[in-house]
């Protein structure tokens, strides 16, 4: 069954405050969201595997740890996942970008896939999807669908805030997928919107409305 990790550390919850607030700039919300998501890729990124290697200090020869080769994907749900990466990349430089296009119809609440580009070897990387917001729950399923449709094994899902509805709607779909969240709020409204939540993450982060 899919974990589900809720972050409570200080310094996210602090910084999610500020996110949440409807008079944080433009400016100041993109900066905020790639805090945020690099001090969560710390956490999520605990389980990487390491080896030993043998190197030589300015006083003697010693074994050290150097991490052994996994290949990670970040996949950013378009638009409002990209807000996430750079903060992610700045902790795991050499992952490779994919990004997966979708969005809510707003009478329906269901996700439109309208773009898919992954890194060439989807069988052997270990993916990150991320996208601030989980709501329904629609676009975290219909994104890994696509990925594992594609041949992607190892998958985690990363958002800044959840709703504990949108939550049971992954971990049902996909129980093999972690599940890593900043926040997890009291529920939807009735325009599939999160409560108390941050408003619409892509018009928040590119200034759109
Ligand atoms: C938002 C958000 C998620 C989705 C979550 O995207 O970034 O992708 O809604 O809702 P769900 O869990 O109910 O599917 P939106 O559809 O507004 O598209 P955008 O990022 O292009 O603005
Ligand atoms: N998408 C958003 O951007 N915000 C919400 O609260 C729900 C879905």
């Amino acid at each position: 069954m899919a974990k589900v990790y809720v972050f409570d550390h200080p310094l996210i919850q602090h910084k999610l405050t500020y996110i949440r607030d409807k008079n944080t700039g433009t400016k100041e919300f993109r900066e905020l969201v790639n805090e945020v998501s690099m001090l969560m890729a710390f956490e999520i990124t605990r389980d990487m595997p390491t080896e030993d290697i043998e190197i030589e200090t300015p006083v003697c020869v010693a074994k050290a740890k150097v991490l052994s080769g996994k290949k990670i994907g970040v996949i950013p749900i378009l638009r409002a996942g990209i807000g996430m990466v750079d903060g992610i990349l700045k902790l795991i430089p050499a992952a490779k970008v994919g990004h997966i296009g979708l969005y809510r119809d707003p009478e329906t609440l269901l996700p439109v896939e309208y773009y898919v580009k992954l890194p060439s070897d989807v069988e052997e990387r270990d993916f990150i999807v991320v996208d601030p917001m989980l709501a329904t729950g629609g676009s975290a399923v219909e994104a890994i669908n696509s990925l594992k449709k594609r041949g992607a094994k190892h998958i985690k899902f990363m958002c800044l805030i959840a709703a504990p509805e949108g939550v049971e709607v992954v971990k049902e779909a996909h129980p093999d997928v972690d599940i890593f969240i900043a926040a997890l709020d009291e529920k939807l409204n009735e325009k599939g919107y999160i409560i108390p939540g941050l408003g619409d993450a892509g018009d928040r982060l590119f200034g759109t409305k």
